[in-house]
């Protein structure tokens, strides 16, 4: 893949899984659009991508703001004449004692930002590339989506809805020029994961996570799940009957 001649959308770009994306793709040469609210850090960002030899543009905007984000999605498309991929990684983990509770109004923010803030970012970049009959969607879904993981029932919902969404895209879009990859990453150290005191198994270096990043993306994968160890763990528990899952998965607990 020339990531050279590569146009990309990248929400969630300022902290974690998006920062490290965005650096390891400037050193590759490609243009970035930085989608996140920290305008600080975008801007910041946006220097070190100019620095690691690519291009950078900057959007402070919130992806639950459908107007804006297809705003920014327009900007970037004039100044560049198209885009090429959309990598839709904007997450927040919920907080868990407000999800645990059954806090409408928590379970709703997770949702409205994992699941709809995706929504809208597709929105804002599958028409044109419809019409360009090419460009590619990334979700930067998670094996939390396999099963109802416990005390993370806002995330596992909003993350299960994301990989069923970007498949049924998928199925709507591929015969037109278009890929879609979803990403289903285990455990990551990055400001997300970090207040967490339970052991999180198989918790990944975020610096050895990117090239599974950039591997599943310059393959077109389908699907991508890693560290194969989790994924294999986390497949397999797909076909536990209820009371066997129930048993093990309440144990396993990563949540305080
Ligand atoms: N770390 C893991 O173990 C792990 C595992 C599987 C999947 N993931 C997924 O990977 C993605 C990135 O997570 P991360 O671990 O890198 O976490 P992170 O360091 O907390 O980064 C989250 C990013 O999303 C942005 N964001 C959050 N809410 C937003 C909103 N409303 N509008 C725009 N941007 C928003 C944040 O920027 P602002 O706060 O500046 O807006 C930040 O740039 C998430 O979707 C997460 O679910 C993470």
């Amino acid at each position: 893949m020339d990531w050279k001649n590569k146009i990309i959308f990248l929400t969630g770009a300022s902290s974690g899984i998006g920062e490290a994306l965005a650096i390891a793709l400037a050193k590759r040469g490609a243009t970035l659009g930085l989608v996140a609210r920290r305008e600080e850090l975008l801007k910041a960002l946006a220097d070190k991508c100019k620095q690691s030899g690519g291009q950078a543009r900057y959007f402070a905007v919130d992806v639950t703001d459908a107007k804006a984000i297809a705003e920014a999605a327009d900007s970037l498309r004039n100044e560049f004449g198209r885009i090429d991929v959309l990598i839709a990684n904007a997450g927040i983990g919920g907080n868990n004692s407000e999800t645990r509770n059954f806090n409408a109004q928590a379970v709703t923010e997770v949702i409205n930002i994992n699941l709809l803030g995706a929504v809208n970012a597709v929105a804002a970049v599958l028409p044109a590339m419809l019409e360009n009959k090419s460009g590619q969607l990334v979700a930067i879904s998670s094996l939390a989506g396999f099963r109802g993981l416990p005390k993370s029932a806002a995330y596992s919902a909003s993350k299960a809805g994301m990989t069923a969404f970007f498949e049924s895209v998928r199925l709507d879009v591929q015969d037109k020029g278009i890929d879609v990859t979803i990403i289903q990453p285990g455990f990551i150290k990055t400001p997300l994961t970090s207040g967490r005191a339970n052991k999180m198994p198989f918790l990944m270096e975020l610096e050895d996570s990117i090239p599974h990043f950039i591997n599943a993306i310059e393959r077109r994968k389908k699907f991508a799940a890693f560290p194969w160890q989790l994924a294999t763990i986390v497949r397999l528990a797909r076909f536990f009957p209820a009371s066997l899952y129930d048993k093990i998965a309440k144990r396993a607990s990563f949540r305080e």
